[in-house]
């Protein structure tokens, strides 16, 4: 990685340090489900993670986004990379459209990393996954606790927004510019005049219950190498906090939370 597309943003932008560190935790250190394996990439972007899966052994990675000039842009790069053409698959489709349409077992691992709160049904999409892979899903996404930061007048907006209360098991929606900097969200709307769209923040107690109730065993990625010192969510809080915020501190807080989900039986 030579650029960094979503530089100047302050939770999990493409910064080397960070990616190397997410390949580590969410693809190195979960080899075993990844070499010799049919991978799925949802929310492949530019073929980052379906690229960096291949370079750990993976027999065949398969992207799906919807958007197609990061589809194109994954392309191009697999093929300046020399990445043999019959190894991967990129796809221009909605997930679900995808999802829907699999065959039970069709993968051996599917990796939802920075998806899950794009979607209008986080539950739909784990009940996809869980019936889609064989072996497992790797999860990365952010929780409730994000939805209390979003903006640059969070700490005006949510002052009264507790830890109590975002260790319910809830799910909080909010909305969103479909436009962002290298992409647009699908299931657009507009409203006075701005395209939107909806994210949805699951807590980390509703997540889990998610998991229980599909079956599925769920351990939680530790990110301790990375994480430079304690932080609560409310670190967080402002514009001046989140731009003195190292990467990791995302995932010290649980603003964001990785898994490695299994079926029963594997
Ligand atoms: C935050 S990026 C995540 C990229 C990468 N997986 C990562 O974790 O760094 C979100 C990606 O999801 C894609 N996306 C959002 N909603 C989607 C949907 N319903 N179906 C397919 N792709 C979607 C966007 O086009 C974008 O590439």
């Amino acid at each position: 990685m030579k650029e960094d597309t979503r530089a100047g943003r302050w939770a999990i932008p493409y910064h080397y340090e960070c990616l190397n560190g997410r390949v580590d935790t969410l693809l190195a250190r979960q080899a075993d489900v990844i070499r010799d394996c049919r991978v799925l990439d949802l929310a492949s972007h530019m073929g980052t993670f379906a690229y960096a899966a291949l370079q750990l052994g993976a027999r065949h990675v398969h992207g799906v986004d919807t958007e197609a000039a990061l589809l194109r842009k994954g392309e191009d790069l697999f093929g300046r990379m020399q990445v043999p053409r019959d190894a991967y698959v990129f796809e221009e489709k909605d997930v679900f459209e995808f999802l829907e349409a699999c065959q039970p077992d069709s993968f051996d691992t599917i990796l939802c990393f920075g998806l899950l709160y794009y979607v209008m049904e986080p539950f739909r999409l784990l009940q996809l996954m869980a019936r889609a892979a064989q072996r497992c899903v790797l999860l990365d996404t952010f929780t409730a606790r994000y939805a209390a930061l979003q903006g640059k007048d969070a700490l005006q907006y949510y002052p009264h927004v507790s830890d109590e209360a975002l260790d319910l098991p809830i799910l909080l929606t909010s909305l969103t510019r479909s436009e962002k900097k290298d992409y647009r969200l699908p299931n657009t709307f507009d409203y006075q005049g701005k395209e939107l769209a909806l994210t949805s923040f699951p807590s980390r107690a509703l997540l889990e219950i998610w998991f229980q109730v599909l079956g599925l065993n769920f351990t939680l990625l530790e990110w301790r190498d990375y994480i430079q010192k304690p932080c609560h969510w409310r670190d967080l809080w402002t514009p001046e906090q989140k731009k003195a915020a190292h990467w990791a501190d995302v995932y010290a807080s649980e603003v964001r939370v990785s898994y490695r989900l299994t079926p029963p039986g594997v």
